[in-house]
C-alpha cells in the first residue's frame, strides 16, 4: 500500500514536472535561432606558411569558439535577445567548449545534438608574420546533421532563423527542407558566406526565395548575381527577399528594401583583428530589424557592432553589450 502511494506521488509529480517543463518550452519564444556550422577556431602563428615539401614552425597558438551563425547569435545574445541554436558537436573536448561557451553567453543549447562518434568541427588557421593566412576546415560532425536532428519545435518557436554555410551537402539540403516547413511568421535571414556564394544562385534559390533578409558581402553578392552590388541587390530583391544588406568592409554597408536604399558610413576605429566582422555586423543589423528600427538605423547598429568586434582579437571578444548601444544613442 505504502509503495503504491509512493509510486502514485512520484508518477504524479513526474507528470506535472513534465507538463511544467513543456509549458516553459512552449512559453519561451526566441528572438533568434542560428543554424550553421559550430567550430573551434585554432589559430597558429607561424614563422612562415609552409609550401609543398617545406617545413616551418609554430610561434604562438590560441583557440576560440567560432562558426559564422554562432558568432552572430552570441552577438545578439549580448544585446539582450533570447537566442537558441541548431547544430551538431561531438562528445569531445571541442564539443564541450562550444556548448559551455554558449551557456555562458545565455544561448539556449537544447537544439544542439551531441554525436557519440566523430569529431567536432575545427578550423585551423596559420598566420605568418605579415598577417597572411591559410585556413583548413575540418567540418567533422557538422556535415552529418540529419533532418531528424533538426528540432522543429525550436524552429517554429522563434521570430527569426539565421542561416549560414556548411561545407557538405547534407546540411544544405536540410536547410532547404527546413525553410519549406517554416510557418510564415518566422523570418529567415541568410548570410551565404563564400562557401555558399560559390555554389551560385540556382542551388541557393529555395533559401533566397524564402528569406526575409539576405546579408552577403560585396564579393559574395557579385558571385551570386554576376554584377556590381547596386545592380546585384536589385536582382536579389527580385527573387523575393524584402531586404538586402551588403557589407562593404571599410566602406561600411549598403542596405536596401527596394523602396529606400542607404550607404551607411562605418565607424572609424583602431583595428586589431577583422575576424568575424561580418558576423558581428549581422548581429547588430538583425537586432535593429527585430526592434523595428529604420533600415538606416539597422545599418548603423550593424556598423557599430562590427566596429567593436574589430577593436579586439577574435570574433567574439569585442562584441558589445546592450548598454553599449547608448554610445550611439540607442536605449535598448
Ligand atoms: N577597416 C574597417 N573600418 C571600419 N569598419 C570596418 C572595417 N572593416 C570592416 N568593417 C565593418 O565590418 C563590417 C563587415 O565587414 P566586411 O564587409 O569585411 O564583412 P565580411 O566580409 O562578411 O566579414 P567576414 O570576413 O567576417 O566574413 C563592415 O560593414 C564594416 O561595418
Ligand atoms: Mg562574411
Amino acid at each position: 500500500m505504502f509503495e503504491i502511494w509512493i509510486n502514485a506521488i512520484n508518477q504524479e509529480s513526474i507528470d506535472s514536472a513534465v507538463r511544467i517543463s513543456e509549458r516553459v518550452v512552449l512559453m519561451t519564444k526566441y528572438d533568434a535561432l542560428g543554424f550553421g556550422a559550430l567550430n573551434i577556431d585554432k589559430l597558429f602563428k607561424v614563422n612562415k606558411i609552409a609550401g609543398q615539401d617545406e617545413e616551418s614552425f609554430v610561434i604562438d597558438y590560441s583557440e576560440s569558439c567560432g562558426g559564422s551563425a554562432a558568432n552572430t547569435i552570441v552577438g545578439m545574445a549580448r544585446l539582450g535577445m533570447k537566442t537558441s541554436f541548431i547544430g551538431k558537436v561531438a562528445d569531445d573536448r571541442e564539443g564541450k567548449l562550444l556548448l559551455d561557451n554558449f551557456k555562458r553567453e545565455e544561448v539556449d543549447t537544447q537544439g544542439i545534438v551531441v554525436a557519440r562518434r566523430g569529431r567536432s568541427g575545427v578550423v585551423m588557421g596559420f598566420v605568418d608574420k605579415e598577417g597572411e593566412r591559410a585556413l583548413y576546415v575540418d567540418p567533422g560532425v557538422n556535415d552529418i546533421i540529419g533532418q531528424k536532428e533538426v528540432n522543429l519545435h525550436h524552429v517554429r518557436n522563434t521570430r527569426l532563423i539565421h542561416l549560414t554555410s556548411f561545407v557538405g551537402e547534407m546540411p544544405l539540403e536540410n536547410q532547404k527542407k527546413l525553410v519549406e516547413q517554416l510557418p510564415e511568421d518566422v523570418k529567415v535571414s541568410f548570410d551565404p558566406g563564400m562557401l555558399y556564394a560559390e555554389k551560385g544562385m540556382s542551388i541557393l534559390r529555395p533559401i533566397i526565395q524564402r528569406a526575409f533578409v539576405v546579408l552577403p558581402n560585396e564579393v559574395e553578392l557579385k558571385m551570386l548575381t554576376g554584377t556590381e552590388y547596386k545592380e546585384g541587390i536589385k536582382k536579389l530583391l527580385n527573387e523575393g527577399p524584402k531586404v538586402v544588406a551588403v557589407k562593404l568592409n571599410k566602406k561600411g554597408c549598403f542596405v536596401s528594401n527596394g523602396e529606400e536604399s542607404h550607404l551607411v558610413e562605418p565607424f572609424r576605429v583602431k583595428i586589431v583583428d577583422t575576424t568575424g566582422a561580418g558576423d558581428a555586423w549581422n548581429a547588430g543589423f538583425l537586432y535593429g530589424l527585430l526592434k523595428n528600427k529604420s533600415l538606416m538605423e539597422c545599418g548603423r547598429i550593424g556598423n557599430f557592432v562590427a566596429s567593436r568586434c574589430i577593436m579586439k582579437l577574435g570574433a567574439r571578444a569585442g562584441l558589445p553589450k546592450l548598454a553599449d548601444l547608448h554610445q550611439i544613442g540607442i536605449n535598448g
